[in-house]
């Protein structure tokens, strides 16, 4: 199959490609998703095979308005207020599924379902013309970054999806916030943009942050979190601040060459150059989260590189998002374990 890249202009070619129950990548506010019309299996169980993901981790279903979510889950009061304060924006919401609703390739099975409203006006055109809420992972080959531009998508799944809609690079470049509100506590699945103190403010009650490590063997109650959401054939090392002038030190002395990832400031503090295998996460956190994944595919490509270094952001509630992704590429490594001796 040749997979198109549709510019905006092109819009109806991707909603005939989603009403005959083919595979869709749009863009998002977030990372891009890979999309199918959520009423479909057949096409549903699609986007689990392009992926190669595993067939018990849910799937979130793309809203082009709220009242959308009526034919298939149950909203209740946290929800209402939620979607008034952030929708559309980077917040999914777990809520009940109704019975029979959809079927369990799209939900895992669970009695709950994931929904989000993306903040992508040519997105959600896509949802409104097809006339059918939309299944939307991130649309990587599963283990690898999400993609954050068109070119990471047809990088990783050319050949298996009808098309691409082009819609430039995303401006969050981390995962939604995902908020279990089918639990007596609201509870944040996965951290994101959207914080779980600027929730309790909506909400006036509190959230818990419930984003504990999962064990293999543990069921998980957002099932995708167990996976190692990047796992390359690179090591990745995750580097504070104050660990910056030890770590370039060694980078600098090892015989192949490391990757380099850091915000403006820090290379300017140690007067990094292009020789150096430098990718800017730009000014400050928000451009770090926007560029973090690219910068992985940007070293993963390059074959005589097999070590990464990449700025550790302070420990806040607003950064968590990015800290959460990167730990997980780095699979917890921290460079300290390389300067010890
Ligand atoms: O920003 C995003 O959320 C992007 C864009 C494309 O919208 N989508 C995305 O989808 O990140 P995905 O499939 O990569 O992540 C969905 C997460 C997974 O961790 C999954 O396990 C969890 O949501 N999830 C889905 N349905 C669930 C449910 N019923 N209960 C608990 N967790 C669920
Ligand atoms: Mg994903």
């Amino acid at each position: 199959m040749e997979t198109k890249i549709w510019t905006p202009d092109e819009l109806p070619a991707a909603v005939r490609a989603i009403k005959r129950g083919s595979l869709v990548a749009f863009p998002t506010e977030t990372v891009y998703g890979l999309g199918a019309d959520a009423f479909n299996e057949k096409a549903v169980g699609k986007v689990y095979a392009a992926k190669g993901r595993p067939s018990d981790n849910p799937l979130i279903v793309h809203v082009a308005d709220p009242e959308q979510i009526d034919a298939f889950a149950q909203r209740n009061e946290w929800a209402d207020k939620l979607i008034k304060a952030f929708w559309p924006g980077p917040l999914t919401m777990i809520l009940p599924v109704k019975p029979g609703a959809l079927s369990a390739t799209v939900t895992g099975g669970l009695d709950t379902v994931a929904i989000r409203m993306p903040d992508n006006d040519l997105t959600r055109s896509l949802i409104r013309e097809a006339d059918t809420p939309i299944v939307g992972p991130s649309a990587n080959t599963s283990g690898r970054p999400s993609p954050t531009i068109a070119q990471h998508v047809y990088h990783d799944l050319h050949g298996k999806i009808s098309g691409i809609l082009d819609g430039g690079s995303t401006r969050i470049g981390v995962e939604s916030t995902v908020i279990d509100l089918s639990t007596d506590v609201p509870t944040v699945l996965r951290p994101g943009k959207i914080t779980p103190e600027q929730i309790e403010v909506i909400l006036g009650t509190d959230v818990e942050a419930g984003q504990h490590a999962v064990k293999a063997d543990e069921v998980p109650k957002a099932p995708g979190m167990k996976y190692r959401h990047y796992a390359p054939d690179k090591d990745v090392y995750m580097v504070t601040k104050d660990e910056w002038t030890q770590a370039v030190i060694w980078a600098q002395s090892q015989l192949d060459p490391v990757g380099i990832m850091l915000t403006n400031d820090l290379i300017a503090e140690h007067q990094l150059s292009e020789m150096d295998f430098v990718w800017s996460l730009g000014p400050d956190a928000d451009s770090a989260a926007a560029k973090l994944f690219a910068g992985l595919r940007h070293f993963d490509a390059q074959p005589n590189i097999n070590t990464i270094l990449v700025a550790k952001m302070p420990e806040t509630s607003a950064n968590a998002a990015y800290n959460n992704r990167l730990n997980k590429a780095a699979g917890g490594q921290d460079v300290s374990e390389l300067l010890e001796d």
